[in-house]
């Protein structure tokens, strides 16, 4: 059966732990399960983490990635997203797709009979969880039982996050300003993910206390960029800045976590992403290590070394 990355949700605990160890794998000491095989890397949207860190991820698996921009292949403007999917899969092994629209990765997993990974859509962003994760987990040991904040707007980042948090059986705190929250049933639906708990609240300083890893995102998402949006955000978001306040409440072994792009003075003060508790380039460095990791997985590569 062919398997996607759509969301993290669609793994187990245990299959998230299983892409976690293979990320943690040289890349040299892993097979090349995509050797002499393409990988389509399509774009709706700008990237720099997630097309080198998947680029290079393809290339250390011993394939050869292939670089569109959307515009180019026109999801459902030159040809519909299924047709796009049935051509790909017959030069490609993987295809992978940055959207704005998430209906257009599941539409493509519907009919592909090569893998599809979602590279970031309005709703979720999963390569970037797994980095989360990684990072977490190089930073703090074992993550079943210790606490995740996140602060700012319930979106696609935020979600991946909680997603892969509760499958590793961690509690988990949201600080969300008032109309940017996640509603009941998706809390309970992360809940039921495997989370040790799940909280949210829309005074920061209150949720981020006891948390071993405080994380944001940027408060204007790709595609929310009309100035008058922009604005209006800002002001409904004041309060939600992670400042050295906020991570003080936090505790003294906090790490201050973003997936970046980061607006310094908006979601995160620079003394914080530039100070000693932020780990942000080691997450964004994990971003190619998780990358291939999780394409290991999903090529059908087992964790060297262990019974299976
Ligand atoms: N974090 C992330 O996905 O970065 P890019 O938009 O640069 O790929
Ligand atoms: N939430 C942001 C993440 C960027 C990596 C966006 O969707 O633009």
């Amino acid at each position: 059966m062919t398997r996607h990355l759509i969301d993290v949700a669609d793994f187990t605990s245990a299959e998230v732990t299983a892409m976690l160890d293979l990320a943690e794998v040289p890349a040299e000491d892993l097979p090349r399960p995509l050797a002499g095989k393409g990988a389509a890397l399509i774009f709706e949207k700008p990237s720099a983490r997630t097309r080198h860190s998947m680029e290079m991820a393809v290339v250390q698996l011993g394939g050869h990635p292939v670089f569109t921009r959307g515009e180019e292949v026109g999801f459902d403007v030159r040809e519909p997203v299924e047709d796009v999917a049935r051509i790909m899969e017959g030069f490609h092994s993987l295809i992978a797709a940055r959207v704005y629209d998430h209906s257009t990765v599941t539409r493509l997993a519907d009919v592909s009979t090569v893998p599809v990974v979602n590279m970031l859509s309005d709703y979720s962003h999963p390569l970037q969880a797994f980095a989360d994760a990684l990072t977490m987990r190089q930073q703090l040991g074992v993550l079943a039982g210790k606490t995740v904040a996140y602060v700012g707007d319930y979106n696609n980042v935020a979600r991946s996050l909680a997603e892969i948090s509760a499958r590793l059986g961690m509690h988990i705190r949201l600080a969300c300003p008032v109309g940017f929250e996640a509603d009941d049933a998706e809390l309970e639906r992360i809940l039921l993910l495997g989370a040790a708990s799940v909280v949210q609240g829309n005074r920061p300083i209150e949720m981020v206390v006891g948390a071993d890893a405080v994380h944001t995102d940027t408060w204007v998402s790709m595609g929310e960029e009309e100035e008058e949006d922009k604005e209006a955000k800002r002001q409904k978001f004041e309060g939600f800045t992670v400042d050295d306040d906020m991570m003080d409440a936090a505790g003294d072994g906090a790490i201050f976590m973003h997936c970046l792009p980061a607006y310094r003075g908006f979601e995160v003060t620079a003394s914080v992403i530039d100070g000693p508790r932020s780990v942000v380039f080691q997450q964004g460095h994990n971003r190619m290590h998780a990358a291939r990791g999780a394409l290991a997985f999903l090529m059908g590569a087992d964790v060297p070394g262990e019974q299976q």
